[in-house]
């Protein structure tokens, strides 16, 4: 069987990277003000899809039904900039993961197109 990249990361990283991602995300002056959902709840949200983006059972799915991010993101005004400081909290939070440097780069590359693709209002 092909190992995925939720196999590498693990279940106890993946919890710890949400955790820490939406902390920041919370305080991020850019974005902070569209998340009005209980931060437990969203956090939760998150690592039920993540553990599907990354090739493990699809538990957002069995939850939620399909996932239509870019559906699901289309109440909230994103711009190209709330995407970027979206990135760069994901960054940080992956950063002291105890994981290798290798890994991060790699989940990290997959989340860059799925954040553009979110985007859904010119800037200005
Ligand atoms: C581009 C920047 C992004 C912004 C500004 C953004 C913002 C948001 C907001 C405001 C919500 C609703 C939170 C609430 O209910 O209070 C949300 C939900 C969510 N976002 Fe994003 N998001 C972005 C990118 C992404 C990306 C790249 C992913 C996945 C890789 C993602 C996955 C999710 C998921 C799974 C939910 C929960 C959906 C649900 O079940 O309602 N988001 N996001």
């Amino acid at each position: 069987m092909q190992t995925t990249l939720y196999d590498e990361l693990g279940e106890e990283n993946l919890r710890t990277l949400v955790d820490r991602f939406y902390d920041l995300v919370f305080e991020n002056e850019q974005i902070a003000h569209l998340f009005k959902t209980d931060k437990n709840e969203i956090k939760e949200r998150q690592r039920l899809f993540l553990t599907q983006f990354f090739g493990g059972p699809a538990l957002y799915s069995e939850k939620f039904g399909h996932p239509r991010l870019r559906a699901r993101h289309m109440p909230h005004i994103i711009t190209q900039d709330d995407a970027v400081a979206w990135l760069s909290c994901m960054s940080v939070a992956l950063k002291d993961l105890p994981i290798d440097e290798a890994l991060k780069d790699e989940l990290f590359k997959r989340f860059v197109p799925t954040a553009m693709f979110m985007v859904n209002q010119d800037e200005n």
